[in-house]
């Protein structure tokens, strides 16, 4: 039995209006939460409330709705600005998610700091959107990427990291929580390491937003991204947050409407961050969500959400050892939320299948992390991921529909 979280974990499971619904015939047991979590309604209902009282385009008009919705988009970004501790809000660039961040800052950053022979240090552990926005910044300029090695355990090498890391090496870009594997990376380590060599850090922060209490000044990071839709909140929105600085320095990643101060056919010159970044009409509502989501963690406080899945995900441990065959892919002694497994002679995908006929929803497959896997000589994983609401009982029916999987797969 795991000891109960400093919240009341029925209350909370009632504010997530899909955790009743049924599927196959089971109440839902969402084990996915590393791909996407649910949404509260107080998420769902700040997002209405815009499109019911304040919605129209922002920053352009002069009429009463635009000035509302321009005052839910920029409150939200001062609380999101609270929520990582950025300096400033103009910090913040709104951004689809992580992966468009990464892309912000890998085109931007890369264009203003890499040339021929320059080099981009990321780790053996990361997800495709923190690779392939740097090899083709990389094509570019002529910089070449490597990445640090990751042990058996599933944690960084940091022996390998810092010897990799040399005058030429302009940017480091490294996951702060791993996806496939959980591992909780030593980001203030690797900050001090990146600062003595002067090269920038870059950090996706996809995974950790959720269960992690943020400051990025104390990360020491250049760069930070993170995706709405993992912390409660809503799809296709997230967070940049970068220097001040470094954003007044770098170049524009998409022209379009707001981004400009003049356009002429002969120069153009940009607005001043975070507008510079924010090309076209965005999301409008989905801040708002995004902010209600912030609200919500910090409500439950994320030190006691991180401790109960702390408990789940230890208790998930346990039970899963007891299933033949089974093994843990990622062992780190730092680990969030997550425990990615392999089970003799059952393709994950079957282990997935299975499972979602029991009403179990976890993800398989390679997670987005190709070379992470080929590190570890599989081609995928079953992963369970928890979030804030998951409870003992739906980890026993976790191990009960592996135990049916070994019945069919493995009579
Ligand atoms: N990157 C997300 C995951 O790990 C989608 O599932």
């Amino acid at each position: 039995m795991i000891s109960a979280p400093a919240y009341d974990l029925e209350k909370v499971r009632a504010d997530f209006p899909i955790l009743s619904e049924e599927v196959r015939g089971h109440r839902i047991a969402y084990l996915d939460n590393a791909a996407s979590s649910q949404k509260p309604r107080a998420v769902l209902d700040a997002v209405d409330h815009v499109y019911e009282t304040g919605y129209a385009n922002i920053h352009r008009g002069v009429h009463v709705l635009s000035e509302r919705a321009t005052e839910h988009y920029e409150r939200s970004r001062r609380r999101m600005a609270k929520f990582i501790g950025a300096q400033s809000a103009d910090e913040v660039i709104f951004v689809r998610g992580t992966t468009e961040g990464l892309n912000l800052v890998a085109s931007s950053l890369g264009r203003y700091a890499l040339g021929e022979g320059d080099e981009v240090l990321l780790t053996g552990m990361e997800h495709h959107s923190n690779i392939v926005p740097w090899q083709m910044v990389a094509d570019l300029t002529g910089a070449k990427v490597v990445a640090a090695p990751v042990t058996d355990r599933g944690e960084l090498d940091m022996d390998a990291f810092a010897a990799l890391l040399n005058d030429r090496t302009r940017i480091v870009s490294v996951v702060h929580v791993s996806n496939a594997l959980g591992t909780v990376n030593p980001v203030e380590e690797i900050s001090r390491l990146a600062r003595e060599r002067g090269a920038y850090l870059v950090l996706d922060g996809a995974q950790a937003a959720p269960h992690l209490k943020l400051d990025v000044q104390r990360l020491g990071c250049d760069f930070y991204c993170l995706s709405g839709h993992k912390m409660y909140g809503p799809s296709g929105i997230g967070v940049l947050w970068g220097k001040k600085r470094l954003l007044e320095a770098i170049p524009p990643y998409q022209g379009g409407g707001e981004m400009i101060r003049t356009v002429s056919f002969e120069r153009t010159t940009y607005a001043e961050p975070p507008a510079k970044f924010e090309a076209g009409t965005p999301n409008i509502a989905g801040p708002a969500g995004l902010a209600a989501a912030a609200d919500y963690l910090d409500g439950l406080g994320i030190p006691e959400v991180a401790g109960h899945e702390a408990r789940v995900r230890e208790y998930a441990e346990s039970r899963l050892s007891e299933v033949p065959g089974l093994r843990v892919v990622g062992t780190a002694r730092e680990k969030a939320a997550v425990v990615s497994f392999v089970v003799d002679g059952v393709h994950p995908h079957d282990l997935g299948t299975v499972l979602d006929q029991e009403g179990v929803a976890v993800r398989t497959g390679h997670h987005c992390t190709q070379p992470l896997m080929e590190r570890f000589g599989v081609p995928a994983t079953a992963r369970a991921s928890f979030g804030l609401y998951n409870t003992e009982a739906e980890v026993d029916r976790l191990a009960a529909g592996l135990r049916t999987a070994l019945e069919i797969f493995r009579p």
